[in-house]
C-alpha cells in the first residue's frame, strides 16, 4: 500500500499538485489529509492514556490506527509546504500521534530505537516561496524515519522561489512536474 500523508493546508496547494504528479507515477494510494483529521497535539491526558494502552499492549485501541497505517505502508509520500523555515504544525502533530512504541519503533535494551515500519522509501515533497533550506523539515524527517522508524531511503522533491516577484510560479511547478516525468 502506498500512503500519501498530505500536510498541505491550502485548497489550491502547489505542493499537493506536485505530490499528486509523483503519486500518479507511483500507483494507487491511500490519502490521509491531515487538516481533515480530528487530531490534537499530545497533552498530559492523551499521553497518559496512550502510555497506559502501550503498557497493557492494547494495540487494538483506535488511537493507534494512524500509527498502524503508517507502519504497514510499503511506500510513503509526505507533502508539506515550506512554512516558517519548517512545515505546518499539523505535520508535527501527526508525528506525535503516530509515534507509538511497539508499532512504529521499539527500543533495544540499551535504549536505541529499532524501526518497525515496513516502507522501503519515503518521499518528502515541498514547495517554497523563497530559497528552500532543508535543515528543519526534510533533514528532520530524514533523521526521524531512518534512525527511529526504520525507513532506509528518503528522497526530497522540491520546487522553490515560487513567491519571488517576477517569477512565474506556475512555470516553476510545471517544470518540477516535468522533471518527474523524466525521472520516473
Ligand atoms: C504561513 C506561511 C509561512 C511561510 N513561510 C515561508 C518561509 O519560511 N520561507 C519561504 O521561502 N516561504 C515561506 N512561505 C511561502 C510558501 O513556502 C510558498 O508559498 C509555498 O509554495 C506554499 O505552498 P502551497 O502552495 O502548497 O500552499 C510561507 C507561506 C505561509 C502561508
Amino acid at each position: 500500500m502506498i500512503l500519501y500523508v498530505n500536510a498541505c493546508v491550502r485548497a489550491e496547494s502547489r505542493t499537493n499538485r506536485l505530490a499528486k504528479a509523483l503519486l500518479d507515477k507511483l500507483g494507487a494510494y491511500e490519502e490521509v489529509r491531515l487538516t481533515d483529521l480530528v487530531m490534537k497535539p499530545l497533552n498530559e491526558e492523551s499521553l497518559g492514556y496512550r502510555e497506559a494502552q502501550i503498557e497493557k499492549q492494547n494495540y487494538n485501541d483506535s488511537i493507534f490506527d494512524l500509527s498502524k497505517q503508517f507502519a504497514e505502508a510499503d511506500l510513503i509520500v509526505v507533502s508539506a509546504p515550506y512554512w516558517d523555515g519548517q512545515f505546518p504544525a499539523v505535520l508535527k502533530t501527526y508525528i506525535e500521534n503516530i509515534y507509538a512504541i511497539g508499532i512504529v519503533t521499539k527500543y533495544s535494551e540499551d535504549g536505541r530505537p529499532q524501526g518497525l515500519c515496513k516502507a522501503k522509501k519515503l518521499y518528502y515533497v515541498t514547495t517554497a516561496g523563497g530559497e528552500y533550506d532543508p535543515r528543519f523539515s526534510y533533514d528532520y524527517i530524514e533523521y526521524l524515519v531512518k534512525n527511529v522508524f526504520g525507513i532506509q531511503e528518503t528522497e526530497l522533491i522540491c520546487a522553490e522561489y515560487l513567491d519571488i516577484e517576477g517569477n512565474d510560479a506556475e512555470e516553476i511547478v510545471s517544470k518540477a512536474i516535468s522533471n518527474l516525468d523524466e525521472r520516473y
